[in-house]
């Protein structure tokens, strides 16, 4: 797989030992920064790895920053984008499974570093399941292209 990979100088080190193991698991890797420990701003990383993906050039896409959550809404404001932040193997698994994230992002300051290895590979395992998420995802995407145009009430669920 194709995977855009991106941190702030928070998630600098954790970013790198994620794609080294990556690239052991023989995944094609393009780090899009930063490149050292210097303070950055998390948005020009979420940004550059939400345009990497939803452009069609990577697979999937990795963002690391102090706790996840300012570089996945950065991610997040990129058409097509769907960042989850998460904290464990369950989290991971269910952000494939019925929301068919496109992004995953980490917490340096929140995770363990070899939990965080573990729960990348575990999210890259795992599958959407399509089906009634599918449809609910199906609506998350028409949010993004149609804001003006959406039912006030939310549609039957079954
Ligand atoms: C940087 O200090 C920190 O704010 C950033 O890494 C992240 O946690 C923001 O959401």
């Amino acid at each position: 797989m194709r995977i855009a990979v991106a941190s702030d100088h928070a998630g600098f080190e954790l970013k790198n030992r994620i794609a080294g193991r990556l690239k052991e698991l023989g995944h094609e890797i393009d780090d899009l920064g930063c490149s050292g420990p210097e303070s950055v701003d998390y948005p020009d990383y979420g940004a550059a790895v939400g345009r990497a993906v939803a452009g069609g050039a990577c697979t999937r896409g990795i963002l690391v920053c102090g706790t996840g959550i300012g570089i996945g809404m950065a991610a997040n404001k990129i058409l097509g984008i769907r960042a989850a932040t998460v904290h464990d193997r369950f989290t991971a698994a269910m952000s494939r499974e019925h929301n068919d994230a496109n992004v995953l992002c980490l917490g340096a300051r929140v995770l363990d570093p070899a939990h965080a290895v573990e729960i990348t590979e575990h999210w890259l395992a795992a599958e959407f399941e399509g089906g009634r998420h599918g449809r609910r995802v199906n609506k998350i995407n028409q949010l993004d292209v149609q804001p003006d145009s959406q039912p006030d009430q939310p549609g039957e669920v079954p």
